[in-house]
């Protein structure tokens, strides 16, 4: 398999963000009687694509509606290409006409639509994407997210090793992009309240899974943790080679929850034990994430990880701004305030946004353990985003 068509699948598995997107419209139910005549809402959904998007169709069939409205989704395959954004969503917001963007997963695709979508004022909804601009210098009235910065997870991580006293010296390792530099920096930030030494960045070019050389270094390095941002089946391989390097049981690996999310079968015995922080963990045990987790299970036959929860978030923040103007999409001040002003009630914990529209959440720790990133604890609690981006952030 070549270096692109392995980026591509490492995103394959993310695509479940947009498909839950659109099944929290129909898990959510309609919030109130149809306006007879009402005009449709238009979601536009950028992502990027795979065949396993099923679910998608079937939530529109179903009868997806938002503010007592039908809704109408247009989707584009955004293929994790920064280079055709521009293009993409121009097609949504030109020719489709949407009243609401939801994307995307990558960071250089999400910062293209964002120029596009702040210059035409039309709502959008980040459910993956970390990049810290988003919610600093590029932030706008119409940009929300409801996953998370890159730095957040980052900083979570860095502060549970921060307060291990036998880890004193780190080496990092990532994809050499906008969000690899990000979730180290979070790292960075975390890790360096405690007064232990990053003694190296070492970096891989995205979409590039060869880490042999690095994996010789680390070896030769010898830190007492390496903290790694890969996701999909870049994740997955790290894992697998790591192992196989001998290095598993020697220097504990960590990451952002995505070097282990929906990778768990894939990389085999190599996940086991790893510990990660993210905002969402198997085995919360609360009653909001079991029955969420049970009508999930009922509607897609799968379990849901947590890019599902973040399409299913970015369907109720939906609701929260359309429900308050009885889905008339032409009261966009309205509707912004609204979703600005919302407490979230998620399957992963109540959450509301910053000022720069990032949600302030709980970040967790997990484990994994058999098929699940299992809860342990909760690593930094309502953390809020990097200052240095809040302070970037001037709404217009
Ligand atoms: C990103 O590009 O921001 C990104 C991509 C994949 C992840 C997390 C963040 O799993």
């Amino acid at each position: 398999m070549n270096p692109n068509e392995l980026g591509r699948r490492q995103f394959m598995r993310h695509a479940a963000a947009g498909a839950a997107g659109a099944a929290a419209m129909r898990l959510c139910g309609p919030l109130g009687v149809r306006a007879e005549g009402a005009p449709r809402i238009k979601v536009g959904l950028m992502l990027p694509y795979t065949g396993t998007f099923a679910p998608l169709g079937t939530a529109q069939e179903n009868g997806g509606k938002l503010g007592g409205r039908d809704v109408e989704i247009s989707k584009v395959d955004d293929e994790s290409e920064p280079g055709k954004a521009t293009d993409n969503i121009n097609r949504l917001i030109n020719r489709d006409k949407v009243d609401v963007v939801i994307g995307t997963v990558h960071s250089g695709v999400a910062a293209a639509m964002i120029h596009v979508t702040k210059a035409a004022g039309v709502l959008h909804i980040i459910p993956n994407a970390g990049l810290a601009a988003a919610t600093g210098p590029l932030c706008a009235p119409n940009i929300f997210r409801t996953s998370f910065s890159n730095w957040q997870s980052g900083f979570a991580m860095g502060s549970v090793l921060a307060g291990r006293p036998k880890v004193r010296k780190v080496v990092t390792l990532s994809w050499k992009y906008a969000a690899g530099e990000e979730f180290v920096k979070g790292f960075r930030d975390g890790y360096g309240k405690g007064g232990g030494q990053i003694v190296k960045d070492l970096w891989v070019p995205f979409p590039n899974v060869e880490f042999q050389a690095l994996l010789t270094e680390i070896a030769a390095l010898k830190p007492d943790a390496t903290y790694a941002f890969f996701a999909g089946a870049g994740a997955g391989k790290l894992l697998r080679d790591y192992a196989q390097a001998g290095l598993k049981d020697k220097i504990p690996l960590v990451g952002p929850g995505f070097l282990t999310e929906g990778v768990i079968a894939a990389a085999g015995p190599g996940a086991q034990g790893v510990e990660t922080c993210l905002h969402y963990a198997d085995g919360l045990g609360t009653k909001r994430d079991d029955a969420f987790r049970a009508a999930y299970a009922h509607s897609f036959n799968s379990t849901p990880d947590v890019y599902a929860v973040a399409g299913y978030d970015s369907g109720l923040l939906l609701k929260a701004g359309l429900g308050a103007v009885n889905g008339d999409v032409g009261k966009k001040k309205q509707i912004w305030v609204a979703m600005e002003t919302a407490t979230i009630d998620s399957p992963r914990g109540k959450w509301r946004l910053s000022k720069a529209h990032n949600p302030v959440q709980d970040l967790y720790l997990r484990r994994v353990v058999g098929t699940e990133n299992k809860y342990v604890s909760v690593a930094v609690k309502a953390l809020d985003d990097d200052p240095a981006m809040k302070n970037a952030c001037k709404m217009a």
